[in-house]
């Protein structure tokens, strides 16, 4: 029950009725509808001047001709302005429709069908094996995991993809340190940290020995070949970093249904290598083999060193191609940093190049950076800040503010947990994803403003208002209360809703859905202070705002979950 559809639809009739082998759609009218800045002007409005080529009339007159004809019981009434068809609508009705349409499908408000049958792969998060988790890492994490929700809400089947970065020399350097001078016990309990420092140390001490670099070599060559012992220590380094990592998934709520990373595909890239050589497409340049690229503006891609040794990107092709056998994906997407723009298009164009059709519908879901109150994170200059330790002081910030408003609260560890990661969360997903983004502590845990707490609040609110409205559960509502601009701002806002999660799957932008749940948050707590909702002497109009407060309540939690965050009913 899309308004601006229905609107459409009316149009799109009259304009039947007015003009002979007329075209028009529903979804042309839609597309060119727009929504006027001043409610004066109209609730939307139909700039006729595009029309007036193919009908060959003048805008006013095609203006003039469709508010004749024009019929519906959601129209109060129109005005013509120029070329502009101006539309009001019969508010009371328009507020039934909403509500109710909302309440009917509660939890699944703007959910579709569009993606039945179809699969979609998203890789994201895509750890490396050995390193911390940093918060440069939360935007892959969170888009991924936000986006995931929204596919599977438009009816697609999704599949998580961890992408392990766990091949590499580095895993060689880091077994001869951990012989040398690793203890297990003390990884066991130091985690990653205790291999970053061996690593570090290993780095330290070649600088003296550079015999070193070769051990470090030679363990990589035992993994290559398969060496038990060397595969024993490297499999456990994984397993240290996983469980490291699942805490930080935890508090997230993040899960994935492949873990499948780079050394998965060891004995996937011969076939690929030789499918390209068949193909035509490798070449030889110094000794190594690469797919040149220059046609298409871009450097060549090396596939495989001059010792044998295979790439990145040979990885990524060998993926892709598994990918597809195995998922059948109708769509896959790379939630990955945008420096690695190039690298994406680089395996898209030798896909394409390989004869595989589905190539285009693969796709770089590319992100800006993370910085830290005001500064540019740097492991080289020590300057990190760990997922994880953001996690948590963003809780225990949460509940200090939690104990000082409302310290009766029950499971206020809970609702701080919430409140705290979702503050984060709500913070990397507002902003357009391309877009840089500077963490402040300030702003993250604000109840004001455009903040996760802020529309969390507003979320819980609606609860209580709810708790006690249970006097008007049976009264019939009289929709006519719900005319006056501030209801008329939630109603539209509930009414666009499906249209924005749409958006935001075709666009992979997850913060087109943040925004749209702030605007109805501020758009319900403007109505919430200028009216009263329940009124004794009005049982019937009280039953109407208590309704709009349910399906702003309901839209509020489902933008939530579609960004990965959770709405607790009191805070
Ligand atoms: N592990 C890589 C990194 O941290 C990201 C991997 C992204 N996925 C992929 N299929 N290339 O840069």
């Amino acid at each position: 029950m899309d308004m601006k559809q229905i609107i459409a639809g009316r149009i799109a009739d009259a304009a039947q009725v007015c003009f002979e082998h007329c075209a028009l759609t529903a979804a042309d009218v839609a597309a060119m509808i727009e929504m006027p800045p001043d409610k004066k002007l109209g609730d939307y409005a139909l700039p006729c001047f595009r029309l007036s080529k193919t009908l060959r009339k003048a805008p006013p007159m095609i203006a003039a001709a469709l508010a004749e004809k024009i019929d519906a019981p959601e129209i109060d009434r129109v005005e013509v302005v120029g070329g502009y068809l101006n539309v009001f609508l019969s508010r009371s009705q328009m507020a039934r429709g909403i509500v109710e349409a909302v309440l009917a499908h509660p939890g699944r408000w703007g959910a579709s069908d569009v993606g039945a049958g179809k699969t979609v792969c998203l890789d994201y998060s895509s750890i490396n094996i050995a390193k911390r988790f940093h918060i440069g890492h939360l935007s892959t994490t969170m888009i991924g995991h936000s986006l995931k929700r929204i596919y599977a809400f438009n009816g697609y089947e999704t599949v998580g993809i961890n992408h392990l970065g766990d091949w590499g020399t580095q895993f060689g350097k880091m077994i001869c340190a951990y012989k040398k001078w690793g203890d297990r016990a003390q990884v066991e309990a130091g985690g990653v940290q205790a291999m970053v420092d061996l690593y570090v140390r290993f780095h330290e001490a070649s600088q003296s020995d550079p015999a070193l670099e070769d051990e470090g070599r030679a363990w990589f060559k035992k993994i290559e070949d398969g060496d038990p012992e060397a595969m024993e220590i490297f499999s456990w380094f994984k397993e240290v970093t996983l469980k490291d990592t699942q805490r930080v998934y935890d508090l997230l709520g993040v899960r994935f249904d492949s873990y499948n990373g780079e050394a998965f595909y060891n004995d996937k890239m011969e076939p690929v290598v030789c499918e390209l050589r068949e193909k035509g497409l490798l070449q030889e340049s110094q000794g190594a083999q690469v797919v040149k690229l220059d046609d298409y503006g871009m450097p060549p891609a090396l596939v495989l060193r001059s010792d044998g040794a295979s790439l990145y990107i040979t990885r990524d092709l060998a993926a892709a191609l598994y990918r597809q056998n195995t998922y059948h994906f109708d769509k896959c997407l790379y939630v990955v940093a945008y420096q690695q723009n190039l690298h994406f298009r680089q395996l898209f164009k030798i896909l394409e190049l390989m004869g595989y059709d589905w190539s285009k519908n693969m796709e770089h879901v590319a992100f800006g950076m993370v910085s830290y109150e005001g500064r540019a994170l740097s492991t080289r200059e020590g300057y990190v800040v760990y997922l994880e330790d953001l996690l948590n002081k963003a809780v225990e910030k949460a509940r200090e503010i939690i104990e000082e408003k409302s310290p009766n609260l029950p499971n206020k560890d809970e609702v701080a947990r919430q409140v705290g990661v979702g503050a984060v969360v709500y913070f990397d997903l507002h902003n357009e994803r391309i877009k840089d983004i500077d963490f402040r502590w300030e702003r993250a845990l604000s109840f004001e403003g455009e903040t996760g707490p802020y529309v969390q609040y507003t979320h819980a609110r609606c609860c209580s208002v709810l708790r006690k409205a249970q006097a008007y559960q049976g009264v019939q509502p009289e929709y006519g209360v719900l005319c006056d601009d501030e209801a008329m701002d939630a109603l539209m806002l509930l009414s666009r809703f499906p249209e924005t999660v749409r958006k935001a799957m075709d666009q992979n932008e997850p913060s087109l859905i943040t925004r749209h749940t702030t605007s109805l948050a501020q758009a319900y707590n403007k109505y919430y202070f200028e009216h009263r909702i329940m009124e004794e002497s009005d049982p019937a109009g009280s039953a109407a705002r208590v309704n709009l407060t349910a399906a702003v309540c309901d839209v509020i939690k489902t933008g939530l979950y579609l960004i990965g965050m959770e709405a607790p009913d009191r805070m």
